[in-house]
């Protein structure tokens, strides 16, 4: 008998099982859908630690250098000035004479005086510099109806009233016309710890008195859930008024242990590594279920599901305050940004806002300062990759991915989503989150231009890796050449745990 064509079988079955092994097949619709709103890629800056002050503000003056990084990734939205501080924060505090300002204590996040010094001209300047709109959390908890539409009155009216005259007087004639306005901040929790029944009654009070001035209308987003709290969302949803509301929140924290034992943003193996990104990939169902709640009370999907806290919670870096969060930012951080992303720009007929929390040196931060230095973390690289996404259409895809196994589970290796610009130009953005294998995805061409590929790509040698302000360009971004044509498909070799965004034209 001749053996040869036994051995060939044999030697084919090897090959297609470690090309299942390691083999991810992709294909894209050609149709467009709907819009990635440009917002899903906004951030959060808080009252918080050294995120505003040390970070966005010396005290007297905003930091460029901040303000440039941020600019080039296109931040669109910027929520303050919380949070938790939301609910405690009153805005004449902050306003007039800076050497006239009130002292307070910020009795949230680390019981230090705040000088106010940052207040809301100076946010909105900030806002004016990034190019960005604001996004302000209004008190509920520690406020009032008449607080809160005063508040309105004095942004956002072009007329002559006390209040607009006062914003006048403070060196600001025409109005900011701010049009994002949450309705208080996790109302369940440190924003008043109600039912959300009680909140939803609370909302239907403010909203009625928070006012549409004109060439100014309010987008009003209500309080939302804690992570999978879906009670919360159907209670919310069934007696909020829906005609008013632009859109309601979600808040949804990556731990790779639980709120007591959240582990080291620098020191971990792999079984850590693992939890937090299947921890990372449970935004996905958490994502669906709001949504479907929402889809009883709001079919045509009018209110936006606006996930404006997101992002990896660690323990604080050693030897910092440990009220003010401040944590470094590994490639594992950045291959959950990348990630979570995704998830987003494949839910965008729901998910129309999403707000990383925080921008500079808190939590999973973009940007991290020391005096006058700064580095930008490989979270940052991540925004400014997928930062073609914005506002343009979604594709539908059809990802089959390899599993990544630890310790008997597994989850997904390669997550992906694609987007056709406005000038036609597809961006296809592919997360393998394996830290020891490499992807072959192999994604259909079809319908899709090719005449020309190019590719970016975010990995380093070790998921722990930083950049630190001695070394601030270990993790970044390299020019990618790993992907082929092959027939009608388009084959790229990703390493493991890395980012790779194509751009086909
Ligand atoms: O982002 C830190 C805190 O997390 C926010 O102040 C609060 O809304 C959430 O619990």
């Amino acid at each position: 008998m001749n053996k040869r064509p036994l051995l060939l079988v044999a030697l084919l079955a090897v090959c297609s099982s470690i090309y299942a092994q390691n083999g991810a097949s992709l294909s894209i619709s050609d149709t467009s859908g709907p819009l990635i709103s440009r917002h899903i890629y906004g951030h959060f800056s808080e009252d918080l630690g050294r995120c505003i002050y040390d970070g966005f503000w010396t005290g007297d003056h905003i930091r460029m250098d901040v303000v440039d990084a941020l600019k080039k990734i296109k931040v669109p939205v910027l929520r303050w000035p919380g949070g938790c501080y939301a609910d405690q924060y009153h805005w004449r505090d902050a306003i007039g004479p800076r050497d006239q300002r009130k002292a307070t204590v910020n009795t949230t996040w680390g019981m230090v005086t705040e000088d106010n010094s940052f207040g809301t001209h100076e946010f909105l300047e900030l806002c004016g510099l990034l190019g960005c709109e604001p996004y302000i959390a209004g008190n509920v908890g520690t406020g009032t109806p008449e607080e809160m539409s005063n508040w309105l009155e004095y942004l956002n009216y072009d007329g002559k009233s006390t209040l607009a005259n006062l914003r006048r007087q403070n060196g600001r004639d025409k109005p900011w016309k701010v049009s994002f306005w949450g309705v208080g901040n996790e109302s369940w929790g440190c924003g008043g710890s109600m039912t959300p029944e009680f909140y939803a009654m609370q909302y239907r009070r403010y909203a009625e008195f928070c006012k549409s001035y004109p060439g100014a209308p309010l987008k009003l987003i209500a309080s939302g859930a804690n992570s999978d709290d879906y009670n919360w969302t159907d209670a919310v949803m069934k007696n909020i008024t829906l005609w008013n509301t632009w859109g309601l929140s979600m808040h949804y924290y990556t731990l790779a242990g639980d709120w007591n034992h959240k582990g080291s943003a620098t020191q971990f193996g792999e079984d850590i590594y693992f939890k937090a990104m299947k921890a990372c990939l449970r935004m996905e169902e958490i994502v669906n279920k709001h949504a479907s709640i929402m889809d009883k009370y709001d079919p045509a999907k009018k209110v936006a599901l606006v996930v404006d806290e997101w992002g990896i919670w660690t323990d604080p870096e050693p030897g910092s305050h440990p009220g003010f969060l401040y944590q470094q930012n590994s490639l594992r951080d950045a291959l959950i940004a990348g990630t979570t992303l995704n998830i987003f720009n494949n839910h965008t007929d729901r998910v129309k806002m999403a707000n990383l929390a925080q921008t500079v040196n808190v939590l999973q931060a973009l940007v991290l300062t020391e005096k006058d230095k700064m580095l930008l973390t490989p979270t940052y690289h991540v925004f400014d990759l997928y930062k073609v996404h914005q506002d343009a259409h979604s594709l539908v895809l059809k990802l089959n991915s390899p599993d990544y196994t630890f310790g008997g589970e597994k989850i997904p290796a390669v997550n992906a989503s694609a987007s056709r610009d406005s000038v036609g130009a597809v961006h296809i953005s592919l997360v393998n989150i394996d830290p020891s294998k490499k992807a072959t995805v192999r994604i259909a061409l079809q319908g899709l231009p090719s005449k020309s590929v190019q590719g970016q790509m975010l990995t380093s040698a070790k998921y722990t890796d930083i950049n630190t302000f001695d070394q601030p360009n270990k993790v970044r971004t390299a020019v990618f050449s790993g992907a082929k044509k092959d027939g009608g498909d388009l084959v790229v070799e990703m390493p493991a745990e890395s980012i790779v965004v194509l751009e086909l034209k």
